[in-house]
């Protein structure tokens, strides 16, 4: 199989600059993977004909909810909260053969394969500090003084009243279950790997957020290990809006996020294409000896 393993996050079709990018995206061979890494939109329509459209396109699509997804906003007609709202987003997805985070991880087979493509939601619960540290107690704490550090900073977090975690009593409760479940998941993957998260999952990106009172939504300190737990050859996220190639403890970290048309627009004329994850033309992305040779660096912190 040809082709390449392409990423992309926060595709905000509700601007109508990105929707137009979101319909204009294309495989450039017919064996092209897209994964969708969260914040496609708000609007639950919306979220599932952009996904079935790609599906169209692309020869594989791989979808993980960012928190955008998950809001239940007065002007949607689907008015589902929580878990029944990603249920249905699920449902919804395999409708049309978007691959989900409830799905058997799927394998790329392609140039630098054979990679096991993870998919995983695991949320928020107010682990992340503003200064990049974890922050401990209880989550009912950590997200009262998140909202007071926010406030005291003038900025407001989006998620509050918007994203709900029913039936789960906050979204730290829901975030536990959801590691626990992906755990179980990446547990029984084998050999290397490329994970997928709308949110960074270490903490590190976090400080480079602009408004730095914003981290406590940015992830969850429960995912530290994950990089390096697994063999992975790299974690893509997005979520922050700061689209780049970073590395830690030898991992390679991409966020793929578009991001909002004022965002982009700043930095160039055209949003940004999707990243290239896998494609085979990088040495130690090719299967075999070169990704065990990656490994062996790592270990004697070659990469450190
Ligand atoms: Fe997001």
């Amino acid at each position: 199989m040809a082709g390449r393993l392409l990423a992309v996050s926060d595709l905000h079709v509700g601007y109508p600059e990105n929707r137009a990018y979101a319909d204009a995206l294309s495989p450039g061979d017919s064996g092209d993977w897209l994964i969708v890494a969260g914040d496609v939109g708000e609007v639950f329509a919306d979220v599932g004909f952009v996904l079935a459209s790609l599906a169209n396109r692309f020869a594989k699509v791989i979808w993980t909810p960012g928190n955008h997804e998950l809001w239940t906003l007065p002007s949607d007609p689907v008015t589902l909260r929580g878990a029944a709202r990603y249920e249905a987003l699920v449902k919804v997805c395999r409708r049309f053969g978007v691959l989900t985070p409830e799905d058997e991880f799927p394998v790329w087979d392609g140039p630098g394969g054979p990679v096991t493509v993870a998919p995983v939601f695991a949320l928020y619960d107010y682990s992340f500090r503003a200064d990049g540290s974890a922050a401990h107690g209880a989550a009912a704490d950590r997200r009262s003084a998140a909202l007071a550090a926010a406030r005291k900073a003038g900025i407001r977090p989006a998620d509050e009243g918007r994203l709900h975690a029913d039936p789960y009593p906050s979204a730290a409760a829901w975030c536990r279950d959801l590691v626990a479940a992906a755990e179980r998941r990446l547990d029984d993957v084998a050999g290397p790997a490329v994970l997928v998260s709308h949110w960074p999952l270490v903490r590190d990106p976090v400080t480079a957020l602009r408004h730095k009172e914003f981290a406590p939504w940015c992830g969850t300190a429960l995912t530290a290990g994950w990089h390096t737990r697994h063999q992975v050859v790299a974690a893509v996220y997005g979520h922050l809006h700061i689209p780049r190639t970073t590395c830690y403890d030898g991992v390679r970290f991409e966020e793929v996020s578009v991001g909002y048309p004022r965002e982009w627009q700043r930095r160039g004329t055209a949003a940004p294409g999707p990243r290239v994850i896998l494609d085979g033309s990088l040495l130690w992305f090719s299967a075999g000896g070169a990704l065990a040779e990656l490994f062996a660096r790592r270990r004697e912190g070659v990469f450190a």
